[in-house]
């Protein structure tokens, strides 16, 4: 008889052989549990908070504590509360050696305060920003948004979450208790040495065809174990992943519902058994437990590398593998057992409001950089990218927009799919490739994936100036630092 002692001991030792988080066999009471980010609610103080950036101890991998950085937090951040209607005065203060920004990705607010490019925090020094929260309840970001340094400082741990609330998901009877039915799920893939520490050196092909990782880490840790109660459960997922597309399903290929895209709610829930989750993209999903079985979160292989890398032989698919595993707890409450037949009304923008067309080529391989210098072209660190033929440039304005107006984007790629997100606004798909969207991706979305081409219908309603000017350019954080971005002026 195999006591539950040496039985605990087997699976130790079977983990240790285990790299990619590829372990369904592992034993769950050795597997680490899912940390999830401390919850901040600033009007609880005055709807003041400050956040410190600064370089912590974390251990990514079980047993090896490195180095990491993180908001106010060994690795990653907290997930701040931000209630609709209020004011929240966050000041961040920067403790690393180098320069860096907070952008609030998924806000609606002015450019002066977004945290883009603009927006430098040097070292030593403390940035203040008012939110002015009015938009409707779901789940956005803040991550570093240095130009030219995004993707390094990403990686090196630094993303928090923001949870805008208003009372719609709590009149719908949606999940909402942080840590146990309301768990959020940041995704994202590393690259670790020996020791532990996540190693990021993408080179000319990790540019081009964006950096991944052969591990993936939920939440900061790899292959962890939620506990969840037997109903309902929000899952607020999140890319957080330089480069890599997470193609989601459960091990049982059980049906889960998607409930809000970037923006908030969708219309209605929609089952799916498969979601595709570029960088930058969030999905809010409810997943049904009250059969008690245990089930993995698995990712399939990220097949979304350029052609021209294929063929020389540097960029492959990545592989897939498990994500998280979840294990229902009967002590836990249940709140929550059916699921709404109607969500949050999205009012369809009528295409003929656009007042302007604008069309956006995402260049991944610009043949400035082919032939000035081979593959080394653009700002020296590796293949040049831009959009509509130009590498991002701080002083030039791509586009100004008109204020309280709605334009119609129509963005083109070549090589591969490219997450295309805009600042300051929450934008509608009406294409993807001449085709209407699925239905989870009729929502509100700031994030759109371009795999040949799409179009989205953009509403302005913040003001930016030419010196705080609103981005918009390709999630793959690499793409973005090498050039493909640009900036409009909003008034
Ligand atoms: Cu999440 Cu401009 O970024
Ligand atoms: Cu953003
Ligand atoms: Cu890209």
């Amino acid at each position: 008889m195999l006591s539950r002692r040496m039985f605990v001991a087997g699976a130790v030792v079977a983990g240790l052989g285990v790299r990619s988080g590829i372990s369904y066999g592992l034993n769950a009471s050795a597997a680490t549990p899912l940390p999830v980010p401390q919850l901040i609610d600033p009007q609880a103080n005055g709807g003041k908070l400050s956040l410190t950036i600064s370089q912590g101890t974390h251990a990514f991998l079980p047993g090896k504590p490195v180095r990491s950085f993180g908001y106010s937090a060994p690795v990653l951040g907290p997930a701040l509360r931000l209630r609709r209607g209020k004011t929240t005065e966050i000041s961040v203060e920067n403790r690393m050696d180098e320069l860096t920004t907070v952008h609030w990705h998924g806000l609606l607010i002015p450019g002066a305060v977004d945290g883009g490019p603009h927006n430098v925090i040097r070292p030593g020094q403390r940035w203040t920003a008012r939110l002015a929260i009015d938009q409707p309840e779901g789940t956005a970001w803040f991550h570093p948004h240095p130009h030219g340094a995004t993707a390094a400082q990403v990686y090196s741990g630094l993303a928090g979450l923001l949870l805008i609330e208003d009372s719609s998901g709590e009149s719908l009877g949606l999940p909402r208790r942080y840590g146990v039915d309301d768990l959020p799920l940041i995704l994202q893939d590393r690259a670790f040495g020996e020791d532990g520490s996540p190693l990021y050196s993408p080179g000319p092909m990790g540019v081009m065809a964006g950096f991944r990782g052969d591990t993936f880490i939920v939440n900061g840790v790899s292959n962890p174990i939620a506990r969840v109660p037997a109903g309902l459960v929000r899952l607020r997922l999140l890319n957080g992943a330089n480069a890599r597309f997470f193609e989601l399903q459960f091990s049982d290929s059980r049906t889960f519902h998607v409930i809000a895209s970037d923006g908030g709610y969708l219309p209605a829930p929609v089952p799916l058994q498969q979601l595709i989750l570029a960088p930058g993209e969030r999905y809010e999903v409810l997943v049904d437990f009250a059969n008690g079985q245990r089930t993995t979160l698995l990712t399939g292989a990220d097949r979304n590398v350029p052609m021209m890398g294929m063929m020389m032989g540097g960029a492959m698919p990545a592989e897939g593998g498990a994500l998280v595993t979840f294990e229902t707890d009967a002590s836990l409450p249940v709140a929550a057992t059916t699921l709404p037949k109607a969500l949050v009304p999205v009012p369809a923008i009528n295409r003929a409001k656009a007042v302007r067309t604008r069309q956006f080529f995402l260049n991944d391989m610009m043949m400035r950089g082919m032939m000035g210098g081979g593959m080394m072209g653009g700002r020296g660190a590796g293949p040049a990218m831009g959009i509509n033929g130009r590498p991002f440039d701080m002083g030039r304005i791509d586009a100004d927009v008109r204020k309280d107006t709605v334009e119609l984007w129509q963005i083109g790629s070549h090589m591969m799919s490219h997450p295309f997100h805009v600042h300051g606004t929450q934008f509608q798909i009406l294409s993807m490739n001449g085709q209407r969207p699925p239905a989870y991706m009729r929502g509100w979305k700031d994030t759109v994936i371009v795999a040949r081409e799409a179009e989205i219908l953009v509403p302005f309603s913040q003001p930016a100036s030419a010196d705080n000017a609103f981005m918009f350019h390709c999630h793959i954080l690499e793409h973005e630092d090498a050039g493909m971005m640009g900036q409009y002026t909003c008034a």
